[in-house]
This record gives structure tokens, C-alpha cells and sequence, in this order.
């Protein structure tokens, strides 16, 4: 285990104030013990992003009427055939669908994917939940 450091930070009022509140609520007495667990939350969500290999979920919901998505979420999933475990397909209304696409594999690649379903049109929401592959 490496040393523990100590460092000061300024946050603002309002974030502090519910901080505190629910820190209260939730039992957790002590600040320092609540910034760990925020930051080991953020390294996890965030890692995946930089380095190694990830599995997850990208959750995707699109308009299939505007400019030929459906088609072009299929072409991409053919592109990233080594990425892509599976997918499913859930019709959410006339025109909105659900795809949740579970993948694995370099974070790299997996980044790339996620940008090129970002920047379809038609596409309105992406959310990805994504964690470093256990070694
Ligand atoms: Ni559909």
C-alpha cells in the first residue's frame, strides 16, 4: 500500500451542501472516506477510456425514419465484428427503437465504435457502461 497524501479543494457551495445532506442520510461520517469512494467511482467509470481491454454494454436508442440508421447501425456492428458479442433489438414505438449492444475488447476500438454510433443521425440517445476486462 502507498503512502496516503493530503490535498485541499474548493467546491462549490451548493455541491457541498448536498454532499453533506446526503452523506448524513446515508451514514457515512467522515469526508475523506466519502472523496475516496467518489474518486475509486470515477477512476472506474472513467479508465476504461484510456488503456487495455473493456466489457460492457453500449445502449442505444434511434429514430429508424430518419436517414437510413438502421442500416448504418448494421454496417457498423459488420465492422466491428471481432468487438461486438451480441445485440438486441427492442421496438419501443412507430418509429424509436432500443439496440443494447454488449462488447468486448480493446478500449481503443470500443471508443472508436461508440463515436461512429454517436455521430449517426437519427441516433438521440448513447449511453455506455463499460469496465476494465478482469486480468
Ligand atoms: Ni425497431
Amino acid at each position: 500500500m502507498t503512502r496516503s497524501i493530503k490535498f485541499g479543494v474548493y467546491i462549490p457551495g451548493n455541491l457541498a451542501k448536498e454532499l453533506e445532506e446526503l452523506s448524513k442520510q446515508i451514514g457515512v461520517s467522515s469526508r475523506s472516506k466519502l472523496i475516496q469512494e467518489a474518486l475509486q467511482l470515477f477512476i472506474s467509470e472513467h479508465k476504461w477510456r484510456t488503456e487495455g481491454r473493456v466489457v460492457g454494454v453500449i445502449t442505444i436508442i434511434y429514430n429508424h425514419d430518419i436517414g437510413n440508421v438502421d442500416e448504418k447501425l448494421t454496417d457498423i456492428q459488420h465492422k466491428y465484428i471481432e468487438e461486438i458479442v451480441t445485440s438486441l433489438h427492442v421496438h419501443l414505438s412507430s418509429d424509436k427503437c432500443l439496440q443494447v449492444v454488449v462488447v468486448k475488447g480493446n478500449s481503443r476500438k470500443i471508443r472508436n465504435l461508440v463515436n461512429e454510433i454517436m455521430n449517426l443521425k437519427g441516433v438521440l440517445a448513447v449511453r455506455t457502461s463499460l469496465l476494465g476486462e478482469p486480468t
